[in-house]
């Protein structure tokens, strides 16, 4: 058996010119979403983000401000700035690109983000309507990989799906959703005995902690679908993911590759969140 592939690449084209219709919508009633991108400090995988971020937005016809600070500025300005923006009518989303430099307390930063204009998803006030089923802002790369899930046509109800990681931005907010869906969720982490024994009982496995081969072939019920989150570089230095793809793709009957899979999703899922912020706005 060989894998169908879920292609992330096509799904966030589709996603895309779907936003970009609704945001001529919303323009022809008088409304430019707006999204405000918030950058602190040189990390450059941070700059490389930020900038996929500015140019989706502005490609789907979003109004995209990008924000530079020096990893020196001072918390008191980054949340005076975040104060400004969260009153700005312009501005329906606010991104603050993480990780801040260590004199700057995230938690404190993304809880003086409007929950209205919490495109990330990533304040106690999105998590807490996550969990309890309100509405709220979905973080992006969960949201996104319940999309892939269905586009392929998946049915969730009663099946056994297995989280591994526990992140507040992708574990936790990803267990939530498919809970949602009445999947039955396990999730498993780093003092998880026997991963293993887990998998090989799940119908749907999502891969998010940030190592290599996490997910083995000998580790996959036959015909189970594979949700690879992880962003790793290979011995020769190339983009790979949490999975052994080439192995597991062999067992399994639905996989995500990488690159081309949740990557692409994620950042189409902020367009989507900065549209919908603009729409309840
Ligand atoms: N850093 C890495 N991924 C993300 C993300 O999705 N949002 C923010 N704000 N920072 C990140």
């Amino acid at each position: 058996m060989t894998a169908q592939l879920i292609d992330g690449n096509a799904l966030a084209a589709q996603t895309r010119a779907d936003v970009a219709r609704r945001v001529q919508a919303l323009k022809a009633r008088g409304v430019t979403p707006g999204l405000a991108v918030i950058l602190v400090g040189e990390d450059p995988a941070s700059h490389v983000y930020v900038r996929h971020k500015v140019k989706d937005s502005e490609e789907a016809g979003l109004h995209s401000v990008l924000e530079r600070h020096p990893a020196t500025l001072p918390e008191a300005d980054l949340l005076a700035r975040i104060d400004a923006l969260n009153k700005d009518p312009a501005i329906h989303g606010i991104l603050v690109q993480l990780p801040l430099p260590k004199h700057i307390d995230a938690a404190r930063v993304i809880e003086s983000i409007s929950p209205a204009k919490d495109v990330d998803g990533f304040h106690v006030a999105s998590a807490g309507a996550l969990m309890t089923g309100q509405p709220g802002f979905w973080p992006c790369t969960p949201y996104g990989c319940m999309k892939m899930l269905e586009s392929i046509g998946y049915e969730l109800r009663g099946k056994h799906a297995v989280v591994i990681g526990r992140s507040n931005i992708v574990g936790k907010p990803m267990a939530m959703m498919l809970l949602a869906k009445s999947a039955t969720v396990t999730i498993c982490h780093s003092a998880t005995q026997d991963l293993g024994a887990l998998t090989r009982q799940a119908d749907v496995v999502v891969a998010a902690v940030g190592k290599r081969n996490v997910l083995t072939a000998d580790m996959v019920k036959p015909g189970a679908v594979i949700i690879d989150v992880g962003m790793n570089r290979n011995d020769e230095g190339k983009l790979c993911g949490d999975v052994d793809f080439d192995a597991v793709r062999r067992v399994a009957g639905w996989i995500t590759p990488v690159p081309g899979g949740v990557g692409p999703m994620t950042r189409a899922m902020l367009l989507v969140n900065t549209l919908e912020a603009a729409e309840r706005s």
